[in-house]
Order: C-alpha cells, then structure tokens, then sequence
C-alpha cells in the first residue's frame, strides 16, 4: 500500500473494463447509498480466512474455491444455492480425506457478478450493442434497452449477495453441513456413477474412518466440527466504484481497511496492471487476495505485483491463480514458480484449469473435461517435482445438471450442449463432472501423501 493510499486513490489512475453508465450523478448516488448499507463480511472473518490460507502458503492446507463464472439475478433462488453447496462440501470432503489437511473452503458466489470484456461491443446478425458486463452492470438479453448500464443493479446485487451469504452461512453453521450428510450424499453420487469401482477406493475408505469414528463416541452430536464448517465468499473486484463503498475501516484493528463484500476478492487477468486502479485498490485492503496469472504474465512483472500486493510478505495474504491451458501450462508456471521461490515470496498457488480451456464446439461456448484435467494434472506433477505445494483449485461450477462442459463418466457430449445450457457467461462444470474432478485429484493427493510418507521413513 503507498503511502496515499485510501478507499478512492484508485480514481486518479488508468483503469480497464469501465461500464459506459449514462448517468454519472445516478451512480454517485447509488455509492453513497451503498456506503449507508451495512458490510456484508466483517474483518475479523477475513482475518480468519487469512490465517487458513496462510497454512495453505505454508503446505498444510488445500484451497477449494469454485462457483458460478457470474451470478445472475434470474437464478437466484434457495434451491440454486443449496445445490451448489451440497456439491462443493462433497468435494470438499474427498479432499479433506485424500489429502489428510484441512480444506480452506471458497465459494466464487454471494458477490461474484461483475465480468471483464475482451471486447467492449457485440454484434449480433448485424447489429451491435454494447457487450454484456454482468448483472451488477446491464442486462444479458440483447437489445438496446438491456443493454445500457444501470447503476441500481448494484443495490440489487448486494441485496442478493445479503440473501445468500445469509443462507449459506445457516447452511455451513446449522447442520446442513453435518458429515454425515455430506457422507451420505457422497455415496449417493458414487453408486450412480459409472466409475463407481473406481470412487469406492476413496469412498469406502471415508466410510470405514466414519464408522470407526462413531464407534469410539466422536460424532456431530457431540462434536461441532463435525457437523459445522467454515465457508467464504469471493469474487473478482472488477466494479471499484461498488467495492470502494463497501470499503470499511476496522475499529478492532488499528483503523485497517477491508473490503467487506465479499471474504476474499481477486484481481483478474485483464485488469493486473502493475500502476493502474486495481492494483491500487487491492493493495491498500487487508482481505486475502487473489492474482490470476496467464500466459502473458513474465516473473519480473509477477515480483513486482508481489510487491505491491504483498509487500511484508504475509502467508495467506496473497494466493496466484494460475490459468494457462493444459497446453501452455508445462511453458509457463515454472518459470513463475522458480521466481517466486528465488525471492522467498510465500504464496498459495491455485490452479484455475478452466479460464485457459476454453474452445468453441456448435456455437456454444465450451470446455472439454480432459483438458481440465489435464492442466489440474500438470499443476501437481511441476509442482511435486519443484518441491513446492500445489495448494488448490479454482473451478466454475454449479449443482445442477447443466450441459457447459464436455466430457466426464456420464458424457456431456457436443450435440447435447444446448440441452442445459444455462451459463450467463463460462461454462461450468455440473454436479457430478466436479464431483468426479475432486475424485480424480483425490487420486494424486492420495499418492503424492504416501510418497512424503515414505520419504520421511526413509529419512529416519
Ligand atoms: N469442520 C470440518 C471441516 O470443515 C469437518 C466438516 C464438517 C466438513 N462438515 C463438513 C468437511 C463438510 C467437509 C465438508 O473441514
Ligand atoms: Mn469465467
């Protein structure tokens, strides 16, 4: 953080992604509307998250953050969110045991709803509008009228945002979260399977460790950690103007700024400019955050945002999301790996292995799950090779039964994209293709624990 930094400085700089909003005076209302509004997170939470990330920077932890590539406030409903959490506390879960370290827990929701533009103009059978931006900004229909950007979304996207951090935090802390639900509905999702032989290595092994666990008297009755857990919110802090007036001093700790829309907030690849505003913004707030890294990010320039970003390199503060492509991936991240590591930078490393797959397949935007796998796989083996840790993933996902992703055990294939295909912006992996993501890792996890074991029996 410079020493000018405030809740604003980022104005007076260049900045990407802007919405074109007609009315400039209706938007300064609405901020100063939003100022009024209470925080949705509050520092102490953020301070926590920090913490676990920090044993996640320091190899004893795992990140699991996923959710929607954009919210909308069409889909917003009970049902949707529930969904989604019943499907992320499953992987969460197979993560936890494959691993045996805790699962730092991350939804992309409850704030994730503003979405950068390689282009800032569509065209449609000749006629061109300006593009889509996300809920919080305009409309996804294409016509004029949906089109311009509105600045009362965002009272509307933080009300949504309220709504479902409100719901997920009775589910994660009201017994909805229980493991022995969630162990339940992993065996549900098993059985069904047609890689069932395969999962049941894992699952049957999660079983045993439950029933062994009741038979000695530990169980959710009596012990909380076995029926709540701890689930935060991110999204990408693309809308300052939004972000800067939820921006809120902490009396607890010295009068530290943090944002509170949101747990954790990320800088995305098109908006990473070391001198512009959101580096700027990001840097003067005390909330973990995240970088994505693409195949344009050298190690010069990453040390340098590491600097900014991080500048008393705190474990946990920062975490590199990495997004390469399976097949750039192997080109790119060791470089970055060796350069953070020669200058002793504590990071989290997540891999993100949907940004940098995605093709176009009979119109339809899509991802093929091999190739997602397949760049989760290239982040393990160079960073088992290097000695560092892998320390998560970043997916786009929902809970429901959605056509956006090619591939999986029950195929999506091609000609069935247009079946569900629901996705105000990337396609995402459905319930049971992340389900079987989180086995599939499970897997090297499992094995790259029983190498570090025999390693240290070795040793002794
Ligand atoms: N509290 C522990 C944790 O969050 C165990 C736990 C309870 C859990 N419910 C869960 C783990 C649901 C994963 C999913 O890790
Ligand atoms: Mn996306």
């Amino acid at each position: 953080m410079g020493a000018n930094w405030t809740p604003s400085s980022w104005r007076n700089l260049p900045i990407e992604q802007v919405p074109d909003y007609p009315d400039p005076n209706a938007v300064r209302d609405t901020e100063d509307r939003l100022k009024s509004f209470p925080p949705l997170v509050f520092a102490g939470e953020a301070r926590k998250l920090k913490q676990s990330l920090g044993e996640v920077a320091k190899g004893r932890g795992f990140l699991l953050q996923g959710g929607d590539c954009a919210e909308s406030f069409a889909e917003h409903g009970a049902d949707n969110i529930r969904d989604f959490f019943r499907a992320f506390l499953q992987m969460a879960v197979v993560l936890t045991f494959a691993g045996s370290k805790p699962v730092v827990k991350v939804g992309r929701i409850a704030g994730q709803f503003a979405k950068p533009r390689s282009s800032s103009n569509e065209t449609k059978n000749g006629k061109t509008l300006p593009s889509y931006r996300g809920d919080i900004i305009n409309g996804i229909d294409f016509d004029e009228v949906s089109r311009i950007p509105s600045p009362d979304r965002q009272i509307e996207a933080y009300r949504q945002s309220a709504a479902t951090l409100n719901l997920l935090r009775a589910f994660a802390q009201g017994g909805y979260a229980n493991l022995d639900n969630v162990h339940q509905w992993m065996l549900g999702f098993v059985s069904g399977s047609p890689e069932a032989a395969r999962y049941s290595q894992i699952a049957d092994r999660i079983t045993e460790t439950m029933e062994f666990m009741r038979a000695i008297g530990i169980s959710g009755e009596n012990h909380r950690s076995l029926r709540e857990t701890d689930f935060y919110t991110s999204h990408e802090a693309l809308l300052l103007g939004y972000e800067e007036a939820l921006t809120r001093q902490d009396s607890t700790s010295h009068g530290d700024w943090y944002a509170t829309s949101g747990h954790m907030i990320w800088i995305g690849d098109r908006t990473r400019q070391e001198d512009h505003a959101h580096v700027e913004y990001c840097s003067g707030i005390k909330n973990p955050i995240g970088l994505k890294c693409g195949p344009s990010m050298e190690a010069d320039g990453l040390l340098r945002l590491i600097d900014k970003l991080n500048p008393k390199n705190e474990a946990g503060r920062l975490t590199l999301i990495t997004r390469f492509g399976h097949e750039k991936v192997e080109k790119h991240l060791p470089a970055l790996i060796d350069a953070v590591e020669k200058e002793g930078r504590t990071v989290v490393w997540s891999c993100d292995p949907m940004h940098g797959n995605t093709i176009s397949q009979n119109s339809y935007k899509t991802r093929p799950f091999e190739r997602i796998l397949a760049e989760v796989e290239a982040f393990f083996a160079i960073h088992n090779a290097k000695g560092t840790h892998p320390g998560g993933i970043h997916i786009e996902m929902t809970g429901k039964d959605v056509t956006e992703c090619i591939g999986g055990a029950r195929p999506v294939l091609p000609e069935n994209l247009s079946d569900r295909y629901h996705t105000h912006c990337d396609p995402r992996l459905n319930a049971n293709q992340a389900l079987e993501l989180a086995f599939l890792v499970a897997e090297h996890l499992k094995s790259d624990a029983n190498d570090a074991a025999a390693k240290r029996e070795a040793a002794e």
